[in-house]
C-alpha cells in the first residue's frame, strides 16, 4: 500500500475575483453554480429535467456551465451572449464526456488500461483535448477512476479495472494528458476524477445500487487514484451517484471536504453528477430541493448538473437557515477561480478560435488510435502458434456479428466519431490479406434470436483453412446503466460459435467486450483467443496487425477474467484467509464446484515471442526506513520477432498488525525487446512501498520480512521472489 502523497497547497484565489464575488446578487451567485444541459438535441446522458432551461438563463445570469452542447459556432454563440448580454459578464464552462476520445476513437479505457503504457495513456488524452478544444470545450467529465472488480458492472469499460497501483498512475498520466502543460492555454482540458468514489463497488454489480465496504478497504483500494488525481492537479471532481454505507457521497462533507479539500489539499470544484443533489431525496437524506441543496453545499459540492437542486432550492434553504451564505459564497468563488484558471475571463473565444491550427494532422490522430489499440488487445490462448496467420495459403471465414460492424469497434460512449471512418474487421483483414481469399459470413445477430444464418457460417467454416470468429457483446450493453447478471455472449452467439467449433476448423475467437465475458467452453475449445474490446476508430487495421503478424501483441488483462460468474468478484488483492485454500483439505476456503482460481490472472496476456525472467536480486537483504532498496532482473526475449512484455512487481508483508493482502502491486513496467535481446530491469523501492495503513488508517511501517515477487501476472504460482527484512522500523510513521 503506498501511503498518502503530501498535501498539495491549494492556490490563492486572485483579487478581481473577491471584487466579483462582492458585485454580485443572489441569483448571480446561484447561478454560477448551476450547469444545464443547452440546445443538445443529440448528447443526452441523463434523464429528462423537468423544466427546460433556455439561453435566457443564460442572458440573466442565472447558467454558469453547460454541457453536452457542441460545435465551435454553437459554443460561441452561446459564449457571447453570457460575455456581452449578461450583467457581470462572466464566462460560461463548456463541458462534455470526452472519454476516449473526441472525433476520433481510441480504446475504450478498460482497454487502454491494458496496453499498461502510461505515455500512451497521456497521449490519447492530449489528442482528444486537442480536438475538444479546438471545438470551444473547456471540461471534460473524464477520467473515469473507479476501481472495479465486478464485470456484472456495466462502467466498469470505463476505468482502469482492480488495481489501485495502476488507478494512480493512469490518473496521473490523464490528468496530464487532457490539462497539458498549461490548463489557461487554448488546448487545455480540464479533467473531472470520476466519480468519487467507491461507485464501482455498486452492490451485486447493479448500478447506482448502495456500497458498503469497510473504512480500510476504502482508503487501501478505492481512495488512491482520486488521490493521485488531486495532486496531479487535477481540476474538478465528480462525486459518485452512490452512497457509501448509509452516506450518499454528494451530500457527504466529511468526504468532499475534510478529506479531499482539507487533507489532500483540493483546490478545484465539485461538479454533481446528472440530477445527483435531487437524488437525495430519494436517497432518503433529504426531505426536499431545499435539504438536497443545502446538505450538498454544505458538503462543498460546488456545481449542480441537472438537477434543479440548486436554482429552486439554495433560496428556500437560505432563508429556512440551512445552509450559509459562507458556503454559498465559498462555493461562487470556487467556480469563478477554476474559470479563471482556465483562462476564460481573458480569452472566452480561446478555445474554437477558428485561426489556430489543429495541434495534429488528421493521419498523425489515426496513426495513435492504430498504435493504442493494437496495444490494448489481450491474446489469452493461442494454441500451436496459430496465430499469426501467413500473408499467404488457404482460405479465411470471418465468421460473427461484430465482422462487419464499424460501431461496434468504437466501444461504449462515444463522443461524435465520425461513423464512416471506423475501420471495421472486414475492412481491416482484407487489406492486411490481399493475397487470401477471404469470405465474411455473419452467422447470427449480435442481440436477439435470428439464428438463421448459422448452416452458412458453417459451410464458410468448412471450405476454410481457419476461421477467425467475431463475436462479443454489444457496445451499447456496456457502460452506464448496463449492468449485466449474465456478462457472457448476447443472443445466439453460443450457438453460432459451438456450431463453427464443432466443424474442427482451427477457430481464432476475436472478442469485442467493455468487460470479461464468462465463457469457459468456448475458451476451452477455440485455438486462440484476443480480446479486442471496444478497439476505436482504427480498430479493424489494429487488429489485422496482431492477426498477421505484422506486430505482437502486448496487451495484458487490467482485471481478472472470472472462471464462473459465481466467483465475482474475483481480484488479486485478497487477504490470506485463516484458512488458505489446500488441496484435498475440506475445511479450507474454496468453492465444491469450481476451482478459486479466475479463468485469467490480472495481468495475463501473450505475446509471439517467450520472454524469461531471471530471479530478482536485491543490493540488500536487510534494510531501514529511509533507504531505497535496489531491486535488479533480467528480462530476455527468446523469440523470432520483436515483442513487448508487462513485468509486475508484488510485494507481501508477510506479518504485519493487519492481514495484509497476498500481493500488492509496487510497480508495473513494459518493455519492448528485439529478438534474442536481454535487458536489465532495476526497480527502487522505498519506505512507501512497504508501508500499511495502522489500525488508525494512518500510513505507518512495520519491521519484518516483506516477499518481493516478479512475474508476467498476478498467477502466484508463476512469481519469482525475494524476501526482503525491515529493521529498526518501529512502527514508524511515513
Ligand atoms: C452521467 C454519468 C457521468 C457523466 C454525466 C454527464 O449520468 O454518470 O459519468 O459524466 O452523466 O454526462
Amino acid at each position: 500500500m503506498k501511503p498518502s502523497e503530501p498535501r498539495r497547497s491549494p492556490r490563492p484565489v486572485p483579487a478581481h475575483l473577491r471584487d466579483l464575488l462582492a458585485a454580485m446578487t443572489l441569483d448571480e451567485k446561484i447561478g454560477q453554480l448551476v450547469m444545464v444541459s443547452l440546445g443538445a438535441e443529440t448528447i443526452v446522458t441523463g434523464p429528462k429535467a423537468a423544466e427546460e432551461p433556455s439561453v435566457d438563463d443564460v442572458r440573466t445570469g442565472r447558467v454558469g456551465s453547460v454541457l453536452n452542447l457542441v460545435g465551435r459556432d454553437r459554443i460561441h454563440a452561446l459564449q457571447r451572449i453570457a460575455v456581452e448580454e449578461s450583467r457581470l459578464k462572466i464566462p460560461l464552462l463548456f463541458g462534455l464526456d470526452v472519454i476516449h476520445g473526441y472525433r476520433t476513437a481510441f480504446p475504450v479505457p478498460l482497454a487502454e488500461t491494458a496496453a499498461f503504457r502510461p505515455d500512451l495513456w497521456e497521449a490519447t488524452a492530449r489528442a482528444a483535448a486537442e480536438e475538444a478544444t479546438d471545438d470551444g470545450l473547456a471540461l471534460t467529465f473524464a477520467p473515469m477512476l473507479d476501481l472495479a472488480r465486478d464485470p456484472r458492472w456495466g462502467r466498469i469499460v470505463e476505468g482502469p479495472g482492480e488495481d489501485p497501483t495502476v488507478g494512480r498512475a493512469y490518473a496521473r498520466a490523464k490528468v496530464a494528458g487532457f490539462q497539458g502543460r498549461d490548463l489557461a492555454r487554448p488546448d487545455g482540458l480540464a479533467a473531472t476524477a470520476k466519480h468519487f468514489f467507491a461507485y464501482g463497488a455498486a452492490t451485486a454489480g447493479r448500478d447506482y445500487a448502495s456500497v458498503d465496504l469497510s473504512e480500510r478497504t476504502l482508503h487501501e483500494f478505492y481512495l488512491p487514484a482520486f488521490e493521485a488525481a488531486v495532486k496531479a492537479g487535477c481540476l474538478a471532481i465528480m462525486p459518485a451517484f452512490c452512497d457509501i454505507a448509509g452516506r450518499p457521497v454528494s451530500g457527504d462533507r466529511g468526504w468532499l471536504t475534510e478529506l479531499v479539500r482539507d487533507a489532500w489539499g483540493f483546490d478545484g470544484i465539485y461538479v454533481s453528477d446528472y440530477d445527483a443533489i435531487g437524488e437525495l431525496v430519494a436517497h432518503g437524506v433529504a426531505a426536499d430541493m431545499a435539504e438536497a441543496a443545502a446538505r450538498a453545499l454544505h458538503a462543498g459540492l460546488d456545481v449542480d448538473m441537472m438537477s434543479r437542486a440548486y436554482p429552486d432550492g439554495l433560496k428556500p434553504a437560505l432563508e429556512r437557515g440551512l445552509v450559509s451564505q459562507t458556503d454559498l459564497d465559498a462555493a461562487v468563488l470556487r467556480v469563478l477561480a477554476a474559470k479563471d484558471r482556465l483562462g476564460l475571463f481573458e480569452a472566452p473565444y480561446g478555445r474554437g478560435d477558428p485561426s489556430r491550427p489543429p495541434a495534429r494532422s488528421r493521419d498523425a490522430r489515426r496513426a495513435l488510435a492504430r498504435d493504442v489499440a493494437a496495444a490494448s488487445m489481450v491474446l489469452l490462448k493461442n494454441d500451436a502458434a496459430v496465430l499469426p496467420l501467413g500473408p499467404r495459403g488457404g482460405p479465411i471465414a470471418l465468421i460473427g456479428p461484430v465482422a462487419a460492424r464499424p460501431a461496434e469497434m468504437i466501444g461504449s460512449w462515444f463522443c461524435l466519431g465520425d461513423q464512416e471512418e471506423i475501420v471495421s474487421l472486414a475492412d481491416g483483414l482484407a487489406a492486411a490479406f490481399p493475397e487470401r481469399p477471404l469470405t465474411v459470413v455473419e452467422g447470427c445477430d449480435l442481440d436477439g434470436d435470428d439464428d438463421a444464418g448459422i448452416p452458412a457460417a458453417v459451410a464458410a467454416a468448412e471450405a476454410a483453412d481457419v476461421v477467425l470468429l467475431a463475436i462479443g457483446e454489444p457496445a451499447g450493453m456496456t457502460g452506464e446503466a448496463a449492468s449485466r447478471a449474465h456478462p457472457r455472449l448476447t443472443g445466439r452467439q453460443r450457438d453460432l460459435a459451438r456450431a463453427v467449433l464443432a466443424t474442427g476448423r482451427p477457430v481464432v475467437v476475436l472478442l469485442s467486450c467493455g468487460r470479461p465475458l464468462v465463457e469457459p467452453e468456448i475458451f476451452e475449445k477455440a485455438a486462440a483467443v484476443l480480446v479486442v474490446w471496444g478497439p476505436g476508430s482504427e480498430g479493424g487495421h489494429a487488429v489485422a496487425d496482431l492477426v498477421c503478424g505484422r506486430r505482437s501483441p502486448s496487451g495484458r488483462l487490467p482485471v481478472s477474467w472470472p472462471a464462473a460468474i459465481g466467483q465475482i468478484p474475483v481480484f488479486y488483492g485478497e487477504r490470506p484467509s485463516g484458512r488458505p485454500f489446500a488441496e484435498g483439505e475440506h475445511f479450507t476456503t474454496r468453492y465444491l464446484d469450481v476451482a478459486n482460481e479466475p479463468a485469467f490472472p490480472f495481468g495475463a496476456g501473450l505475446g509471439y515471442a517467450p520472454f524469461d525472467l531471471s530471479d530478482p536480486v536485491v543490493d540488500r537483504p536487510r534494510f531501514r526506513p529511509g533507504e531505497a532498496l535496489r531491486l535488479t532482473a533480467t528480462l530476455a526475449n527468446r523469440g523470432s520477432v520483436e515483442a513487448a512484455t508487462t513485468v509486475f512487481l508484488f510485494v507481501r508483508d508477510r506479518v504485519a498488525s493487519t492481514a495484509r493482502p497476498l500481493l500488492e502491486l509496487a510497480r508495473f513496467r513494459t518493455e519492448t525487446l528485439a529478438p534474442g535481446e536481454s535487458r536489465e530491469l532495476v526497480f527502487t523501492l522505498g519506505d512507501d512501498d512497504f508501508a500499511l495503513l495502522g489500525p488508525d488508517l494512518a500510513p505507518r511501517l512495520e519491521p519484518g520480512a516483506f516477499d518481493l515477487s516478479l512475474g508476467f501476472s498476478a498467477d502466484r504460482r508463476a512469481l519469482r521472489t525475494v524476501t526482503v527484512e525491515l529493521v529498526d522500523a518501529d512502527a514508524a510513521i511515513v
